[in-house]
């Protein structure tokens, strides 16, 4: 997820530090953007190593680029962390004299603040009161920690412990808790030492749905099959090569699993050990190989399964097509995608369960995270 973290003019703010490596950490993009006054507290060059970007604090630095619209409309999700009393009450009254409010007014993605100050500025009633209004549009407000404060004194208003503002940030997602299994690449089948027989699948698709899947709060392990790309992080990896190596990977209990890895429907009977020379000509004995996905349903019937179903099809016979398979296979739903899609970013599927054909366009990445939203809507 791309998270827009905004760190304020608070004692607390040198915390974001632990934020930006912890969210970092489990995968996210985060980008980065403090108050002229939090920088007094925290210095760029932390910010700049740690989030791996420059930090940028005028509003009027690459203007061509309108930053603050850029920033507002790539934002999944904006944090400010930690929010002083000033900042919330500018937020409140819908002030925008800094790059950072600029970009949260130009932005639709949830926002979650994390006041950290004193306990009179916490419980003073302007406080509460712009507190109360972000609140009631929608704001997730985190309640401060209570302990030890800037000076000896201590009380409601320290900025909570790293893991709480993450566990906060991130409990809404629709995947939370959920053990999500996805399979992508294609699956090699030896001829002999040296050569197989492969397909063209470049994983990508099984790449932006494990990702999109992380993204929606699951814990994913990506079964690669002789992918090229580089793999996403916060995601549990094993490699694989030939379809029995892929089935022995699937063999665990997960939530939901994602068949998107292209798997070879033949093996070489008896792949030949050295390397085959031409002059002894070839003949090749190929025998269907196991149907992995309908195999994991019968193993695992509270899983939720999903499958893929690839076509030169028109829409309406790859729908018949993805209904066909899902009847076959008993599992939830198929994902019907024509040849085209191979290896492109872009792509159009139809998404059909036993009720219901969805179309999802756009990129790879777009199609996944739509696809993950309907696979947290299916039940078992
Ligand atoms: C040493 C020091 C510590 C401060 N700590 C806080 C704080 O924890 N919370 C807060 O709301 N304001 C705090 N302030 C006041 C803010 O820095 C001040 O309101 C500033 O205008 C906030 O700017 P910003 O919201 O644009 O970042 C502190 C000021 C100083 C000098």
């Amino acid at each position: 997820m791309r998270i827009l973290l905004g760190i304020t003019g608070g004692i607390a703010a040198y915390k974001a530090a632990g934020l930006i490596r912890g969210l970092s950490e489990l995968g996210h993009e985060v980008t980065v953007v403090p108050t002229e006054n939090a920088l007094k507290f925290i210095g760029k060059p932390t910010l700049e190593s740690l989030s791996g970007h420059s930090i940028e604090t005028d509003m009027y630095q690459d203007v061509a680029q309108v930053r603050h619209v850029e920033l507002g409309q790539q934002a999944d999700l904006i944090l400010i962390a930690p929010a002083t009393a000033s900042f919330i009450a500018r937020f409140a009254a819908g002030i925008a004299d800094d790059l950072m409010l600029n970009a949260i007014l130009a932005s639709k993605a949830p926002v979650i603040v994390c006041p950290a100050m004193h306990t009179e500025m916490w419980q003073n009633e302007a406080t509460q009161a712009n507190v109360a209004t972000l609140e009631a549009r929608g704001v997730k407000v985190m309640q401060p920690a209570t302990g030890r404060l800037t000076g000896d004194d201590s009380g409601p208003g320290r900025l909570p412990e790293t893991e709480d503002i993450i566990a906060f940030t991130l409990q809404d997602q629709a995947l939370k808790g959920k053990r999500v299994i996805v399979t992508a690449g294609g699956t090699r089948e030896p001829i002999d030492a040296v050569r197989f027989i492969g397909n063209s699948s470049s994983g990508r698709m099984g790449i932006e749905l494990a990702k999109a899947a992380r993204d929606a709060g699951a814990s994913v392990h990506l079964i690669a099959a002789n992918i090229d790309l580089p793999l996403p992080k916060g995601i549990e990896v094993t490699r694989v090569g030939s379809v029995d190596e892929l089935e022995l990977a699937m063999d665990r209990d997960c939530d939901v699993m994602i068949m998107a890895a292209a798997v070879s429907d033949f093996r070489v009977e008896n792949p030949h050990l050295g390397k085959l020379k031409r002059s002894e000509g070839l003949n090749l004995e190929l025998t269907p190989t196991k149907d992995l996905i309908a195999n994991y349903a019968a193993l695992h019937p509270k899983t939720i399964q999903i499958a893929f179903a690839l076509a030169e099809e028109t829409d309406e016979r790859l729908i018949e097509i993805a209904r066909g398979k899902l009847s076959d296979k008993s599992i939830t739903a198929v994902v019907g995608n024509s040849f085209e899609a191979l290896g492109n970013h872009e792509t159009v599927v139809q998404f059909v369960t036993k009720d219901d054909a969805v179309e999802l366009r756009g990129t790879k990445a777009q199609v996944s995270a739509s696809i993950i939203d309907l696979v947290a809507g299916l039940n078992k």
